[in-house]
């Protein structure tokens, strides 16, 4: 097909106002399928006309090929740290230094805004393109990171304006939101990766991956603080500077102007409703993908509330940088990212110019940090829980203290690695810390007050709960227990059986079913559809008719689909994302029990990992015996594979997906699958077929240059039942 120059210039303007309107703005104008519809005519066309492709191109956010490592080049102008101010005291003393120096008594105007907790970059601007962008580093020398930078989908590739300066550099804060994060690190748990402390981790190890795809997966954002080189245009100020930027295009924090009054500015926040400024605070933990969903969508819609909100002032004297500084500390915890502190500028450039720096940070500028969110307590305890893997994971029982607004008992020690690297005793004064979210965590014993009862603390060589002994596999650092009778493994394991998003048996609570076992009513799955109502009626405190809920609701839980009944197992690294891979590929109970290695890793959103333990839970006979016994129980599943025809050309053929077809995804796979063809989610050189449909996705590629039989629909719908 034959496109035209000025067709794919306009389509490109167009994608790129629906990707500023949808991660800048927060207010998209069409759906995500007609966005992705526009989206894929672009790479069409660049693929077809290579030549077009310039630097502002969106297809550049998707992530290109991975580098080997990174190069790294000089900053035009080195990237200064901060002075650190910690009280309201020393910011006054800051202020009085500056007057000294400039021996003067006039109050000075102070550009303040949050101190971000993330990661600086340098973004270079040349032309208005956006053509390099540098880490940090250590302020001379920084990683070339742009390809990682590009992916940033809030970050403009090109200047919004006719006359763009010859050169801006603009220094930034690269960030991950609290609830980005969340979401983010349910994901990676799910498939069995890597999760991350925080996010300022997190925002950190994408920006240092090699793979450019991988930093397109994850949610980065930027704020933009400071100019660095500059030709073709000149600043007054701080606030000059942060409103043009923000007018080309470049995500900022709004700011009011120092006409503003303070109790405005504060007006803005307090004008939240107050369960939105708590949101932050008491937002759920993400545990399933349907709560995920509803989750995006309540937190886009409070980020969007925040960050359209000014948190950056102008602000007159020093006295209102302390009004500043106070009540951002007070509202810290309800914006939607991790902050420090506040950095306090001095707004005149002339006058930053006057006052020059002294060793490695500037004179006219200063960081004033939050106390930080740390408490001193004593460890009493250190108890052991063995998780529904078997893992086991001491935790330190303190007395208990405040910290940040929320009192803590319990702190996560990880695991025996962790408490010999801080050297933890019980009976230690032990600093605790709340980052953001995460589970508290010990930072560090106070050596100096250790008493001479202090314990030491070893992992048992024996699990707590069922005194077998544990495992710590080679290069690992977790004990695990891997007894599958354990106690408290089958207690958690029929809890996570039982719960909402696997087999959805709502009769049945935690107590009820720690009951049931301590009575040596149950001790695995299908025990419980064994249970009588006269037999649980005989229990303490349950009546006849909450007796008969419960079988009812058990006898309910018997017709599920199959992908909740996968989830519902708790096989490790088996969230509902893979349950439901799984389940559309081998559409059977049977076949899924026969899954081999080298078949699940070709399975989409499968890594070798998540394989590995697959097969290492279905070699377990007691495992797969318990699963039968269910199936005689009568556990029947929704929508069961059709018979399978084994005389179709695609029978026992492995096959691949791609494109748009006449009909809908999972039609044609389970009309495939009635053919016995072996459905794929990713191209191999054992793949036998690959469907095409429109707009084919790269497998189409893949498959081209690994010579794969290529079917079309002309070609397929004959062999179709
Ligand atoms: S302005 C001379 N503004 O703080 C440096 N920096 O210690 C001028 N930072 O590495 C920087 N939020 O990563 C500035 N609103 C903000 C900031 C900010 C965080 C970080 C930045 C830098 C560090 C300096």
């Amino acid at each position: 097909m034959a496109y035209k120059k000025e067709n794919y210039e306009k389509l490109k303007i167009e994608v790129i106002e629906h990707n500023y309107n949808y991660h800048v703005l927060d207010q998209p104008k069409i759906s995500d399928y007609e966005f992705d519809q526009l989206f894929s005519e672009l790479l069409k066309i660049e693929t077809a006309h290579p030549e077009w492709v310039t630097e502002d191109s969106p297809s550049y956010r998707v992530g290109g090929d991975p580098l080997k490592e990174f190069e790294k080049a000089d900053h035009r102008l080195p990237m200064l740290s901060l002075q650190n101010t910690y009280s309201t005291e020393e910011i006054t003393a800051y202020d009085e230094r500056l007057k000294k120096f400039l021996k003067s008594d006039r109050d000075i105007t102070y550009f303040c805004s949050p101190k971000f907790d993330g990661l600086a970059v340098e973004l270079i601007y040349e032309n208005g393109l956006l053509t390099r962008a540098l880490t940090r580093g250590d302020g001379t020398t920084g990683e070339v990171v742009t390809a990682n930078i590009k992916t940033i989908k809030s970050l403009p590739l090109k200047l919004n304006t006719k006359n763009p300066p010859e050169l801006l550099e603009v220094r930034g804060e690269i960030l991950i939101f609290k609830d980005d994060f969340k979401i983010m690190n349910y994901t990676q748990q799910e498939r069995g990766l890597q999760v991350f402390a925080n996010p300022r981790n997190a925002a950190a190890g994408t920006i240092r991956q090699l793979d450019p795809k991988i930093a397109a997966s994850r949610p980065l954002r930027i704020f933009c603080y400071a100019p660095g080189v500059t030709q073709g245009i000149q600043f007054k100020s701080q606030s000059d500077f942060e409103k043009q930027i923000q007018e080309w295009g470049l995500p900022t924090v709004h700011h009011e102007s120092e006409k503003q009054s303070f109790s405005k500015f504060k007006d803005h926040f307090n004008k939240l409703p107050k369960a939105i400024r708590d949101y932050q605070i008491n937002a759920p933990q993400a545990e399933d993908l349907d709560d995920i969903k509803e989750f995006r969508k309540k937190s886009l819609e409070i980020t969007h509330q925040f960050t359209s909100r000014s948190f950056s002032k102008a602000c007159t004297s020093i006295k209102e940088v302390i009004e500043y500084y106070e009540y951002i500390n007070d509202v810290r915890h309800s914006l939607p990212f991790d902050i420090d502190g506040i950095v306090i500028k001095v707004n005149d450039y002339k006058l930053q110019e006057e006052l020059g720096q002294v060793a490695r940070s500037p004179r006219w500028a200063a960081a004033a940090k939050f106390a930080p969110e740390q408490a001193e307590t004593i460890i009493n305890e250190i108890k052991v829980q063995v998780g529904r893997t078997g893992a086991l994971t001491p935790v330190a029982i303190m007395e208990p203290i405040k910290v940040g607004g929320v009192t803590i008992t319990h702190a996560t020690l990880h695991n025996q690695d962790e408490i010999d690297r801080k050297d933890i005793r019980v009976g230690d004064s032990v600093i605790v810390q709340r980052a953001g979210d995460v589970i508290p965590e010990v930072v560090e014993v106070l050596k100096n007050k250790r008493s001479k009862d202090s314990k030491k603390f070893k992992i048992p060589s024996k699990c707590p709960s069922c005194k077998e002994k544990v495992v710590k596999p080679e290069g690992e650092v977790v004990s695990r227990c891997i007894n599958i009778l354990c106690p408290s493994i089958v207690s958690q394991s029929l809890k996570h059986f039982v719960s909402r998003r696997a087999m959805n048996i709502d009769k049945l609570g935690d107590r009820i079913i720690d009951i049931f076992l301590e009575e040596g009513m149950i001790s695995g799955f299908s025990d419980l559809y064994r249970l009588k109502a006269e037999d649980i009626e005989k229990l303490d405190r349950q009546g006849k008719k909450s007796s008969q809920n419960i079988v009812a609701s058990i006898e309910k839980s018997k017709n599920i689909s199959l992908n909740r009944f996968i989830y519902a197992l708790g096989i490790r690294f088996v969230g509902e994302q893979t349950a439901r891979a799984l389940a559309n590929h081998y559409r059977s109970l049977d076949r899924f029990l026969e899954a081999q290695h080298e078949e699940l890793i070709e399975i989409e959103d499968i890594g070798p990992k998540v394989a590995e333990s697959i097969v290492k839970a279905l070699e377990n006979k007691n495992f797969v015996k318990e699963i039968k016994e269910l199936v005689k129980q009568g556990i029947q599943f929704e929508s069961s594979a059709k018979p399978v025809q084994s005389d179709s050309p695609l029978t026992g053929k492995k096959v691949v997906i791609t494109g748009t077809l006449p009909i809908g995804r999972n039609d044609l796979k389970d009309q495939l699958e009635t053919l016995g063809a072996i459905i794929s989610g990713s191209v191999s050189k054992k793949t036998d077929y690959v469907i095409v449909g429109d707009d084919p996705g790269s497998k189409f590629e893949k498959a081209k240059s690994l010579k794969v039989e290529i079917l079309d629909w002309e070609k397929l719908k004959p062999l179709l039942p």
